[in-house]
């Protein structure tokens, strides 16, 4: 989705901070980008509709430097993605000069009646954007001050937005705006900055304040002033985020996607380090309490978070013995359902701003159920601060849009809730608690040792690479695997791939399998996998080409039209994690032989801020 930095600073040229922090903020997803800089009294942009790397030299071109500048990539809502619509938009004085120059993530929802009303008093409007709309009414509303204006034109606005906007009449000074889409300053020496995400300012500075809804911000060299939703000017904590200069570096790999992959089984080891007993203390002070008055879980969430919830769908009733619905945040926001207040409403989210999920949170709190937890990855994100409870999954940042390391912890942070809850309903003896934390704490060697079967695994992408389409087949736990497996594949590859449990083949499915469809089988040595082996018979005879995953003891062996690979060992009610890992390499390896963008897939986002 797009992003946003911004700098003041005393003497030094911005443009290059500018340009390095919206090349970080490529990750999320973006089709156009653009910056706008303060030269000599006068505001100068250029946009782009192709990479940052082509804004960068466009820059370079014109030989543009400056001290005061805002810079943006756009992911296109309003307006297709087009030069004109491209960020920064500008609003002129009545002889043509622009004024106020404006950046903006997020969707205004009352953007058309702003744009008659501005309309009618004179202002052209260039795009089709909503943002346009806020740089005009900016400086509709300006007087001298471009804090005072912005100030003035958010109450005009409906919608979740951060912005970004300066004055050519106030040098040196940017004003900020957040309500519902993140943005953080960034403290630095001589200079300050502004960004929708600390990453863009790794390497810049250290010194974060993330900004909560409602804030505005007037940020000038010397002066940070920071004003709440009543008005009033509040001091905001200065967060050290020394982690994310390693963590935008791609080291020995090709692609973020890849060194995220080979980073879970550190992730997962931070994910479970507090974990030496299982207690509800984990999720937060009161989870006790509220854990006691719950009989039902609700898990909200989309993409692959959905996923992680779905495989905790199989535990939680099976190990904790508690009812649990998991539901597609879009979907559930909109249905009228049946409320329970003895629910345990739990949203899991890696970047904790998907819009659909805070959303679907909302409405189940407005429907009376205020039991909220969320598993999370951004402990500042929007989800922590709406949630009573939290378990924070310690992946470190996720650059690739393809999700990856954030799954496996979100799925070790739902195996720990679901102990917790077992134990609470005495469902859980110290005997079988001390298995489990041996298991949690043996994962990341678990993980390790299927990470080794990285060769195997590009054996097998090589016969993807020319395929359209694919078939993934699980059951049971391993069913909500088989679906992420897909998900990954068409993600990154863009290979037509669809997950079914693999005993409903028969009831469609099957009719698609010819020798040209690949069948991916998540066929672990658990119960069900005598079940799975006729499924696979089921392909077979119809020509399908198998490729098994399976563990060491199943005796299922490679042949024609059969192509296994062997896990090192069952690994119990975590077999989930361990069987992701080959999936994930396979998503990986075939998208880089078919040459796609790993890290931004086309059309996709990295955090999916509007609706
Ligand atoms: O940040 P979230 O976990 O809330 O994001 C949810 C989905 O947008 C996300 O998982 C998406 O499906 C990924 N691209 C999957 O790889």
């Amino acid at each position: 989705m797009c992003g946003i930095v911004g700098a003041v600073a005393a003497q030094e040229d911005i443009t290059p901070l500018l340009i390095e922090g919206l090349r970080r903020l490529e990750y999320r997803g973006y089709d156009s980008c653009g910056v706008a800089l303060h030269i000599n009294g006068e505001l100068r942009r250029t946009r782009s509709t192709a990479r940052v790397a082509d804004l960068e030299a466009l820059v370079a071109d014109e030989a543009l430097t400056a001290s005061t500048g805002i810079a943006h990539t756009r992911w296109a809502t309003h307006g297709a993605p087009l030069t004109h619509n491209a960020h920064p938009h500008f609003s002129a004085t009545p002889d043509g000069v622009a004024r106020i120059g404006l950046v903006h993530n997020g969707i205004i929802e009352n953007h058309e009646a702003l744009r008659s009303e501005l309309e009618a008093a004179g202002y052209v409007f260039e795009s089709q954007t909503d943002t346009e709309v806020i740089a005009h009414l900016v400086n509709h509303l300006y007087n001298g001050d471009i804090f005072a204006a912005l100030q003035a034109a958010v109450q005009r606005l409906r919608g979740a937005f951060a912005i970004a906007a300066f004055c050519r009449d106030e040098p040196h000074r940017i004003a900020g705006a957040r309500q519902g889409s993140p943005l953080v300053v960034g403290l630095g020496n001589q200079a300050n900055y502004l960004a929708s995400d600390a990453l863009a300012l790794a390497g810049t500075t250290n010194n974060i304040i993330y900004l909560e809804d409602g804030d505005l911000i007037d940020l000038q060299v010397d002066r940070v002033v920071i004003v709440d939703a009543s008005g009033q000017t509040v001091q905001r904590k200065v967060h050290q985020v020394q982690a994310y200069t390693a963590a935008a570096e791609l080291g020995p790999y090709r692609h973020y996607m890849q060194k995220e992959i080979f980073e879970q089984p550190r992730a997962l080891g931070d994910t479970v380090q507090d974990v030496d007993v299982i207690t509800p203390a984990l999720f937060g002070e009161d989870a006790e309490a509220i854990f006691s008055q719950c009989d039902q879980v609700l898990i909200l969430a989309c993409g692959t978070s959905f996923y992680a919830g779905l495989t905790a769908k199989y535990w939680l009733e099976a190990v904790a013995g508690i009812p649990t619905q998991v539901e597609i945040a879009s979907e559930y926001r909109y249905r009228t359902s049946v409320p329970n207040p003895r629910t345990l409403v739990i949203t899991i989210s890696q970047s904790g701003e998907t819009a659909d999920t805070l959303a679907a949170l909302k409405h189940a709190r407005g429907l009376g159920m205020e039991h909220t937890l969320t598993i999370c990855n951004v402990a500042t994100s929007a989800m922590v601060r709406e949630c009573r409870l939290n378990f924070i999954t310690r992946a470190g940042v996720e650059i690739g849009v393809a999700s990856t390391k954030a799954f496996t912890t979100q799925l070790a942070a739902l195996f720990v809730l679901t102990l917790t809850l077992a134990k609470l309903r005495n469902r859980l003896s110290p005997e079988t608690e001390a298995e489990h934390l041996r298991n949690l704490r043996h994962l990341p060697l678990a993980i390790q040792a299927a990470l080794a079967l990285e060769p195997q695994i590009m054996a097998w992408s090589e016969r993807f690479t020319p395929r359209e389409h694919a078939l993934f087949l699980g059951r049971g736990m391993h069913y909500p695997i088989a679906l992420e497996g897909a998900l990954k594949l068409k993600e990154v590859s863009y290979i037509h791939a669809e997950a079914y449990p693999a005993g409903e083949l028969k009831h469609g499915p099957l009719a698609l399998v010819t020798d040209q469809m690949p069948v991916v089988t998540v066929a672990p040595n658990d119960d069900l996998l005598e079940k799975i082996k006729s499924n696979m018979q089921e392909v077979r005879a119809r020509g399908g080409e198998l490729y098994v995953l399976t563990d060491a003891a199943t005796q299922i062996r490679s042949e024609p039209g059969i192509h296994v690979i062997q896990l090192p060992e069952y690994y119990g009610l975590l077999s989930p994690l361990v069987h992701t890992i080959p999936l994930q390499l396979l998503a990986y390896h075939t998208a880089c032989a078919r040459g796609t963008d790993v890290d931004k897939p086309r059309n996709l986002a990295k955090s999916v801020t509007v609706e």
